[in-house]
């Protein structure tokens, strides 16, 4: 079995509602693998891409298919694929939207997809795929921000258990987000000590993937207390994964001693509510307060003396190192135990029909919890 036609939810032009209907079939090429869709993950950047592409991914062929979280089965594999087979049970980063792949059959809103061979890992015969797949976007971006040079550039994370280094910490803004939840496993798997930012009924969650210390963000005091939860560690970089933290990932960092480092993957304003209809007024008021958001922020850092990044999650496949974080780190991780599918799939419906309620469940907000929809249907190949 090559390909099949399918079904897609289908994003047919800039702000326009997804539909479901026939997609071609694709056969894998070089490096690549068909999959059949099991389930799939929703992230904030799906409903960005829809309401805004034209700003965020101006490059975007439509008709497109959005989508960057799956895991299913290995249905084919194309030409010099080695590390999987058909049958195999794998997560996907799907890079549909990326400008670089700007291709519908790469999307995750689809039945059958094509993945590509440096962006999946199998998952154990234990792991279901609704819970496998709230991993490659929040995996790819938490270890981008936190391991690639121009971000922290922090010690690469080891499969093989390591001893947590006294003198350094690292900050996780937002520890309850998707990305977080990786990110606190990938600093501790790092060999740091995690301090953790997120509200008190999720310090669990935090302590459970293997923070040290948390601190609830709604505190008022939540500076002065991550400054002692540090004591007297160097503080060795922040991940900031929460809109509008980044002025007080910043401050702690300009305070603390160590390399004054900040990687954000969120914006000092949200995009998440842009309308698809009548944007006009709402991109002329929402992007100039993200344009002064981020002037603010540049001049803070740089009356602190710390040093921003912006970060893009799924590049970190473009990096030698990354390019084998899936097959080096995730793969055995999640087979050893040692790395854990997290936060808890939240499963709100079934079939891609289910995927605009579920992109509007995400924007009303979650706590600890990735937004899912199920597969069980997708065509036979
Ligand atoms: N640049 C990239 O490549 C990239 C890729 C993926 C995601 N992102 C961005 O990264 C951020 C996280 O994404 P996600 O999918 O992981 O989000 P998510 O899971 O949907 O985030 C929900 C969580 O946000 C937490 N939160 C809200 N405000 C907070 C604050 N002020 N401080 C700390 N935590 C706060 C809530 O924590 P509590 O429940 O504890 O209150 C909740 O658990 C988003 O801004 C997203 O757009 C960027």
């Amino acid at each position: 079995m090559t390909s099949a036609p399918h079904h897609a939810a289908w994003l047919r032009a800039a702000r326009q509602s997804l539909t479901v209907g026939e997609a071609p079939p694709t056969p894998p090429g070089p490096g690549q693998i068909l999959v059949r869709n099991r389930a799939i993950a929703i992230n904030p950047f799906d409903g960005i891409v829809q309401s805004l592409g034209s700003v965020v991914t101006p490059w975007l062929r439509y008709p497109a298919v959005l989508g960057s979280d799956l895991a299913g089965e290995v249905l084919a594999v194309g030409p010099g694929v080695s590390r999987f087979a058909p049958g195999d049970r794998v997560v996907g980063l799907a890079l549909g939207v990326e400008k670089a792949a700007n291709h519908a059959a790469e999307g995750a809103f689809q039945e059958h997809v094509i993945l590509r061979e440096a962006c999946t890992a199998r998952i154990p015969p234990g792991l279901a795929y609704e819970q496998a797949a709230v991993l490659p976007l929040a995996f790819a971006t938490a270890a981008c921000g936190l391991f690639l040079p121009r971000h922290l550039g922090l010690r690469r994370p080891s499969v093989a258990s390591v001893e947590q280094a006294a003198d350094q910490a690292v900050l996780v803004w937002g520890a309850s987000t998707s990305v977080g939840s990786c990110a606190v496993q990938l600093v501790a798997a790092a060999g740091y000590a995690v301090i953790a930012i997120c509200s008190a009924r999720q310090f669990e969650h935090a302590r459970r993937l293997g923070a040290s210390a948390c601190v609830d963000y709604h505190d008022p005091a939540a500076r002065e207390r991550i400054v002692d939860a540090l004591g007297r560690r160097e503080l060795a970089g922040v991940l900031c994964l929460a809109v509008g933290a980044a002025g007080a990932c910043i401050d702690v960092a300009a305070r603390c001693p160590g390399p004054r480092k900040v990687a954000m993957a969120s914006t000092p304003v949200s995009l998440a509510d842009a309308p698809l209809e009548g944007q006009f007024g709402w991109k002329l008021r929402r992007l100039a307060r993200l344009a002064l958001g981020f002037a603010g922020l540049a001049l803070r850092a740089r009356r602190g003396g710390v040093r921003t990044s912006a970060i893009w999650g799924s590049s970190v496949v473009q990096d030698p190192w990354g390019s084998r974080l899936f097959e080096d780190f995730l793969e055995p991780a999640l087979a050893s135990g040692r790395f854990r599918p997290a936060p808890q799939p939240l499963v709100v419906g079934s079939g891609l029909e289910a995927i605009p309620e579920a992109m509007a469940t995400l924007r009303r907000g979650v706590s600890a919890r990735k937004v899912v929809v199920a597969l069980p249907g997708a065509l036979p190949g």
